[in-house]
């Protein structure tokens, strides 16, 4: 099925080509809906290798007070007609339908040449938009004008294709800023693709000031092709084997044998492992206790203990391919600190693909579970739902009286079900390519 020339360059994939190869190979199960799907990715795929997005012209460079004071920052009018800019896609439906998958292999099949491209998920990549608008306010002084018009230029001039995974809207933050940033990077000529578990209409749904969001939901409905993939089937619910990559309880025997694993990991001798390497997030560091260049090895009271933030692990995670937490404690309920953050944590090793190695007083799935002595019977509809969402049985996670309110069950319901996908064969698999690197 491949022509001779791409079989030299298996880079030079295209997403059908790429999509069909692992359902050939017996990786992905055929599923017409997702065939559907990455006929649109190949579309707009063929769209992007033809596309010569516009020139950024760059901002003056120092504007005098006089000038700032007389002028302020006009909304940037698409700098060409907006139907030469390929409309981007937005992929909304159920977990575990293959979104991420799908957005994935279009971004691994975009040309070599394309570098101005960027994969993030929404989350980190808001942290970053807050980020960056923080230090241009600083730069530009007090009534130095709007910040996110030359923030989303920056943004536009990193990356002309950007995909965003797991959009969502909690936050008013990000709902007060989205709209101006999005039809600024759009008019820049920034094409995206985004997965969601909500049709724009839905989003940011009984959020303080919708009213103000709705203009950014009008934008996302008229400038991508919203589009959804409701199969009805959830993979995660798929079984999978296990590899062992989880520990317990805290025995001398299990701790010996974890302990051999972090050696064989570190075994290379031109890069040894070595105590407090300090890694620098946003100017603050952070110091490893025990890492090669490649491969960490916290202890759970290290790495959650202490008031670190989602920038932290995202560094973390980004930083190294494997990652080693050792005596995680079951977690009661007078220590939410600590199993939001273990939450925040597996979520940024979700996101960067990290191998990790656990060991824990309980079965991973019961970290959280609390004294109450609450029984899986016991357990709201709410949350027995959240789960069902989720392809997790509600005997697999027992109850927690530890999360309140929905995005917090959301997200905690979300960690035990990252966990049982990392600890398949499948993950161990499919993040090879980053341990070995
Ligand atoms: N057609 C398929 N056959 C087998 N596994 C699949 C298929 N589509 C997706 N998966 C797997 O199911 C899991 C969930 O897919 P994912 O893309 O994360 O879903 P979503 O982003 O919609 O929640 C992933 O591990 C993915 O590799
Ligand atoms: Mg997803």
């Amino acid at each position: 099925m491949l022509h001779a020339q791409q079989a030299s360059h298996p880079a030079a994939k295209t997403p059908l080509e790429h999509y069909s190869t692992l359902i050939e190979s017996g990786t992905l199960q055929q599923d017409d809906h997702q065939t559907r799907i990455i006929e649109k990715l190949q579309g707009l795929h063929d769209e992007i290798v033809k596309y010569h997005p516009p020139e950024i012209s760059p901002l003056p460079a120092q504007r005098s007070l006089v000038s700032r004071l007389f002028s302020s920052t006009p909304a940037p009018a698409p700098s060409i007609p907006l139907d030469h800019i390929p409309k981007g896609l937005y992929l909304y439906g159920d977990v575990g339908t293959g979104k991420t998958m799908l957005m994935d292999l279009f971004y691994k099949s975009l040309p070599r040449s394309i570098k101005r491209k960027r994969r993030v998920h929404f989350h980190a990549f808001m942290i970053d938009v807050h980020k960056r608008v923080h230090a241009m306010k600083a730069k530009l002084g007090a009534g130095g004008g709007d910040p996110i018009a030359p923030v989303a230029r920056d943004l536009a001039n990193e990356a002309y294709v950007l995909c965003f995974d797991e959009f969502q809207v909690t936050d008013i933050a990000d709902a007060m800023i989205l709209r101006q940033l999005f039809e600024k990077l759009l008019n820049y000529g920034v094409v995206c693709v985004v997965t969601s578990n909500r049709h724009p209409d839905d989003l940011y749904k009984n959020g303080i000031q919708r009213s103000s969001f709705l203009p950014c939901i009008d934008l996302l409905n008229t400038r991508f092709n919203v589009t959804t993939l409701n199969s009805g089937t959830d993979y995660r619910r798929i079984p999978r084997t296990l590899s062992h990559v989880y520990y317990d309880p805290l025995t001398a025997e299990n701790r010996l044998e974890v302990q051999k694993i972090f050696e064989a990991f570190t075994s290379d001798p031109s890069d040894p492992v070595v105590p407090n390497r300090k890694l620098e997030i946003w100017g603050r560091p952070l110091f490893v206790p025990e890492s090669s260049s490649a491969v960490a090895k916290f202890r759970f009271e290290e790495l959650c203990g202490k008031p670190l933030s989602a920038a932290d692990y995202i560094e973390v995670t980004k930083t190294f391919g494997t990652i080693f937490v050792l005596d995680v404690p079951k977690l009661g309920l007078n220590q939410k600190d600590k199993a939001r953050r273990f939450i925040t944590f597996v979520d940024a090793c979700y996101e960067s693909k990290t191998k990790l190695f656990i060991t824990s007083e309980v079965p991973i799935f019961q970290i959280f579970a609390d004294d109450s002595g609450k029984k899986s019977e016991d357990m709201s509809d709410h949350m027995r739902n959240i789960m069902d969402d989720l392809g997790l049985s509600s005997d697999t996670v027992v109850s927690s009286a530890m999360f309140t309110g929905d995005e917090e069950l959301f997200a905690f319901a979300r960690c035990c079900s990252r966990l049982v996908e990392m600890g398949s064969k499948q993950w161990a698999e499919t993040v090879g390519d980053r341990t070995h690197k």
